[in-house]
C-alpha cells in the first residue's frame, strides 16, 4: 500500500514540475462544463419527482413564469402577510424587487437589495462585464433600501448592523439570488451561511447554469452540510425555490 501511495505522489509530482498541465488548458472550460452538467443531471434526478411545484419538462422556457413560481412561494409559505427580511443579490432595475415589496405588505417586513448598479464584475455566459448596468432604482417604500457596490465591499459591513439592530426571530427571511456568477452567488450564500434558519427560503434566478448558480450552490451545500428541500422550480429549474431545513 506505501509503495502505490509512493508511485502515486511520486508520479503527480512529476507531472507537476513538466508542466504538462499548462497544456491542458484549452480543455479546462469543456471539463468544468460536462463535470458541472453531470452533478446538475445527478440533482434534477434527485429531486425532480419530491418538487411539489414545477414544470419539467417544459420544451420552451418562459422567463415570466418566474413571477408564478414566487407567487406559489408566497402562497404555499404565507408569506404575503407575514413580516419577512428579503434579501436581493443583483437588482439591476429593481424589476423582482418591486414585486416582493408590492407583494408583502407587512409593516415589520424590511427589503434590502445589493448590486454594483454598474452592471456584472465579470463576463458571464453570453454576457459581457458591466451588463446590466442601471441607475439605483427610486424607492418609495420606507422598509426597503438599496446597499450599491460589490457585495464583496458592501455585505460585511451590512451583516454587522443587521445582527446588532435587525436579526429578528419571528422573520422568515427570502434570499433572492440574482447575481448570475458563480462567485458572486457563492460568496452571498457563504456570508448569509451563519444566519440560514429553519423555513428560510433560497430563491435562484439562473439556477440551472450549470458553471455558475448551480456550481455555487453545490459548492455551498457541500462544504457548509446545509439540508434543504426543493419547494418549486420553473422553466426547467432555471428557476428554483429552496427551502432550508435546521
Ligand atoms: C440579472 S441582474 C438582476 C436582475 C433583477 N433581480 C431582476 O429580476 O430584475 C444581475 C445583477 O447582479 C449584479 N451583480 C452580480 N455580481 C455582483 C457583485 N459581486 N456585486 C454587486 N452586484 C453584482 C449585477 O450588477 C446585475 O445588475
Amino acid at each position: 500500500m506505501s509503495v502505490i501511495r509512493k508511485a502515486n505522489s511520486f508520479i503527480k509530482d512529476l507531472l507537476l514540475v513538466s508542466r504538462v498541465g499548462v497544456l491542458l488548458a484549452p480543455l479546462r472550460f469543456p471539463a468544468k462544463f460536462f463535470y458541472n452538467f453531470s452533478l446538475l443531471s445527478s440533482w434534477v434526478n434527485k429531486n425532480s419527482g419530491k418538487v411539489p411545484y414545477k414544470d419539467f419538462y417544459t420544451p420552451f422556457r418562459n422567463y415570466d413564469n418566474r413571477v408564478k413560481l414566487h407567487e406559489h412561494v408566497v402562497n404555499s409559505e404565507g408569506l404575503a402577510k407575514k413580516p419577512i427580511h428579503y434579501l436581493e443579490f443583483g437588482v439591476a432595475s429593481g424589476t423582482s424587487f418591486r414585486w416582493w415589496i408590492g407583494t408583502n405588505q407587512h409593516p415589520g417586513s424590511r427589503f434590502f437589495g445589493f448590486d454594483t448598479f454598474e452592471g456584472l464584475p465579470e463576463d458571464w455566459h453570453f454576457f459581457k462585464k458591466g451588463a446590466f448596468s442601471f441607475d439605483t432604482p427610486l424607492l418609495e417604500d420606507p422598509r426597503g433600501t438599496f446597499i450599491k457596490g460589490l457585495f464583496q465591499d458592501t455585505v460585511y459591513k451590512f451583516l454587522d448592523n443587521y445582527r446588532a439592530n435587525i436579526d429578528t426571530p419571528e422573520a422568515t427571511r427570502v434570499l433572492h439570488l440574482d447575481a448570475d456568477l458563480y462567485s458572486s452567488t457563492l460568496f452571498a450564500l457563504t456570508m448569509l451561511a451563519p444566519f440560514l434558519r429553519n423555513g428560510d427560503i433560497l430563491l435562484f434566478d439562473e439556477f440551472n447554469i450549470p458553471n455558475h448558480e448551480f456550481a455555487a450552490w453545490n459548492d455551498f451545500v457541500r462544504s457548509y452540510y446545509i439540508q434543504y428541500e426543493v419547494i418549486g422550480s420553473v422553466n426547467n429549474f432555471y428557476q428554483t425555490a429552496i427551502k432550508v431545513i435546521k
